[in-house]
């Protein structure tokens, strides 16, 4: 019984240290995807300006520059170079990922892929004006 018990434990050992092994794996094989990027993109990648024209442009403007009338209602002008220094890539994908709560900016996170809401980070740092 107690030989047995004792094998019971080893085993469990065993297939713990396995599956932490498994699973260091797994995590600096995503990392590795991540430096790496293209391999698992299997399809083009995400076209940032139609993306931006098709959900983002009637609130934020084509250009970054929202309408007044949307300006009025708290949406920023990202094209402005203090508005650009003011954020981090971090914040504007944060903003994208999870909205805005109580205004109208909604969360993105369930509505684009992790490529595409960076495609839109790099886009709307394009509307900051060359130095
Ligand atoms: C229905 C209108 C609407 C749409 C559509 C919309 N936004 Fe917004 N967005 C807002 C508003 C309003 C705010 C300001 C929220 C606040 O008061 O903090 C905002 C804020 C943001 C911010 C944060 C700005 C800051 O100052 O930090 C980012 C980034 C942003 N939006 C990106 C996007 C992107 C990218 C899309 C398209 C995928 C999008 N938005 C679609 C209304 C919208």
């Amino acid at each position: 019984m107690k030989a047995c018990s004792r094998g019971v434990v080893t085993a469990v050992v065993a297939l713990l240290a396995l599956l932490s092994f498994r699973l260091s794996a797994v995590a600096s094989g995503a990392v590795e995807e991540k430096a790496g990027a293209p391999a698992k993109e299997a399809s083009p990648p995400p076209n940032a300006a139609a993306l931006y024209a098709d959900k983002c442009a009637i609130c934020h403007g084509a250009d970054g520059t929202p309408k007044p009338v949307f300006a009025q209602k708290g949406v920023p002008n990202m094209k402005a170079p203090e508005w650009q220094k003011a954020r981090t890539d971090a914040q504007v994908r944060q903003s994208i990922l999870e909205g805005k709560e109580g205004t109208m900016m909604s969360p993105y996170k369930e509505k684009l892929s992790a490529a595409e809401i960076d495609s839109l980070v790099t886009y709307i740092r394009s509307f900051a004006p060359a130095k």
